[in-house]
């Protein structure tokens, strides 16, 4: 009997060892939860920001080449990495799947402590098919191209019904990746999210001109995308609305006949067709492994003529249409290089869209927009290219990611209250105020004896009803009262300070110069600081 029981005991050891049922692996696994005000990634979990950078395209693609480079990443500090996973390293021959790469990449992340999103380099990126497997781009029948001004290009066509082969061959890759990631990193949770694909859309034309492509422009608008704009009537993003109600509301007819015979039915159209391909893709690999799954952008400006930028890629006037397509894409992005960062979070941080910044500039300028990504949007990461290319400025990415890293806590259980904004000041933006807990605060750049910050970035927290935590550089806060009152408000204290696992290290109390005599909340413009500020109320 003892003999029996122990060799059960053993069975059953080894099956919570060593065969975790699916279920129990995914109850924790990374995803997107609503919490009070805003959404976020929450990881093992607990809340989790990415302040992280995506490496270069090719780096990844050598093991070699990666493995001096992670402690450096580590050391930024950046706790989640970007990298590429192309199609055809994990099939280069058809059925044929070689997980060497994405094992070694996992093994040398977690090497490091830091957290990585994958980057599904596969039948598009920036809007042309170089990283399809050889097999894929020798088979032009089975998985045909783009027409574009009467001559094929060698992208892949994603026009519905034309592409479904290539659909299903760049689903089955995925599906393979998701189970091969569920297995082996189902407990462990370094993946935590997947890009599908990168910056599609046609580029060099409007729209794809195959026989196939203008028969199906040619034909109806499917009910599913004129049945979304009839229930959305109210909340489609402004230009797109009027458009199709400047066309007559119409739910039925041609897309030239719906949205218009101009470029910007090409794009709508367009905009369809990769929708309905890479939410068919995404599906199928969350059905494997269900992590959040992003699309990322190549912006266009407003006037801008669709295929001089990725036409049909998620722009804001067409992020409807990928809505309406499926909802397997949790969030879009934008790959912010424009100047007008603030302009393009805002434009992104939508109701129905979280904001998550997996391309931008580093160096400087990473270091100031970081602030308005998280402070002001919420965002659930933050991810400037050609991170390893260490170029000049990151100590200052870095100074931000290690302040905002240490309150991120706070962060996250003040954001859910609406209580954070975020801010960054230029010479021809110097100020900035909002309210909050009935305070009026304004923001503007550093100055003290005649000595003026030429920029400033930071956020603020309000943390209790008459306390403040701010981070930040180059900019100073004054706060009043919201409501007309004979109340006066002054600063009771302001300590700079550090967190040290979650806990507030208090160091200088800052006063005299340091306040401007008590007259201002000061952020010194020569480095990040982490200030505490409580105010008091007077007649
Ligand atoms: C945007 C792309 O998504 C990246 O892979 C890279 O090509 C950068 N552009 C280069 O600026």
């Amino acid at each position: 009997m003892k003999a029996n029981l122990s060799a059960v005991a053993s069975v059953l050891l080894g099956t919570l060892l060593f065969v975790t049922p699916a279920s129990a692996q995914d109850a924790n696994l990374p995803h997107l939860e609503k919490r009070g005000d805003t959404t976020q990634l929450i990881v093992d979990g607990k809340p989790f920001l990415m302040l992280g950078g995506e490496i270069y395209n090719s780096s990844s693609s050598s093991l070699e080449y990666m493995k001096p480079l992670w402690p450096r990443l580590a050391a930024i500090p950046l706790n989640t990495v970007l990298t590429p996973l192309s199609w055809e390293l994990i099939e280069p021959a058809e059925g044929k799947y070689d997980f060497t790469l994405l094992d070694g990449l996992l093994a040398q992340a977690r090497e490091q402590r830091v957290r990585v999103v994958f980057l599904w380099l596969a039948a598009w990126k920036n809007g042309m098919s170089s990283y399809p497997p050889v097999w894929v781009k020798q088979n032009t029948k089975r998985f045909p191209r783009v027409v574009l001004h009467n001559s094929e290009a060698n992208i892949l066509s994603s026009v519905a019904g034309y592409s479904d082969a290539t659909r299903d061959a760049d689903a089955r890759a995925f599906t393979a990746v998701m189970q091969h990631i569920r297995e082996v990193d189902g407990r462990e949770h370094t993946v935590l999210m997947m890009q599908v694909e990168n910056e599609v859309g046609i580029l060099g034309d409007t729209r794809d001109h195959s026989a196939q492509a203008d028969q199906a422009f040619a034909g109806p608008v499917p009910a599913q995308l004129t049945e979304y704009l009839k229930a959305h009537r109210d909340s489609l993003e402004p230009t797109l609305r009027a458009l199709w109600l400047e066309g007559g509301a119409k739910t039925s007819g041609t897309w030239a006949q719906v949205f218009g015979d101009t470029a910007r039915a090409d794009e709508i159209f367009m905009a369809w067709n990769y929708a309905r391909y890479v939410h068919a893709v995404a599906a199928k690999g969350k059905a494997a492994y269900d992590l959040p799954m992003y699309v990322n952008t190549w912006l266009a400006r407003d006037d801008n003529l669709p295929g001089s930028y990725p036409s049909g890629g998620p722009e804001p006037r067409v992020m409807d249409i990928w809505k309406a397509a499926g909802s397997a894409i949790d969030l879009y992005s934008p790959d912010v290089y424009d100047p007008d960062f603030a302009g393009w979070a805002n434009r992104y941080h939508r109701p129905d869209n979280l904001l998550f910044i997996p391309e931008t500039h580093g160096g400087k300028n990473g270091a100031a927009n970081v602030f308005d990504a998280v402070g002001e949007h919420a965002a659930i990461g933050f991810s400037p290219f050609a991170i390893d290319g260490f170029q000049e400025g990151t100590t200052d990415l870095g100074a931000s990611y290690s302040a905002i890293g240490s309150i991120a806590p706070i962060l996250f259980e003040q954001q859910a209250k609406g209580n954070v904004r975020g801010f960054t000041l230029s010479k021809d933006h110097g100020f900035t105020q909002f309210y909050m807990n009935g305070y009026v605060v304004q923001v503007s750049l550093d100055e003290i004896f005649g000595n003026h910050a030429e920029s400033g970035y930071g956020l603020i927290i309000a943390t209790g009803r008459d306390e403040f935590l701010g981070v930040g550089k180059g900019f100073r806060v004054l706060i009043t009262p919201r409501s007309p009152s004979p109340l006066k408000l002054g600063y009771a204290s302001i300590d700079e300070g550090t967190f040290k696992d979650g806990k507030w290290i208090p160091g200088r109390r800052l006063n005299g110069d340091e306040n401007d005599q008590g007259n201002y909340w000061r952020f010194d413009p020569r480095e990040v600081r982490i200030e505490k500020a409580v105010v008091y109320r007077y007649e």
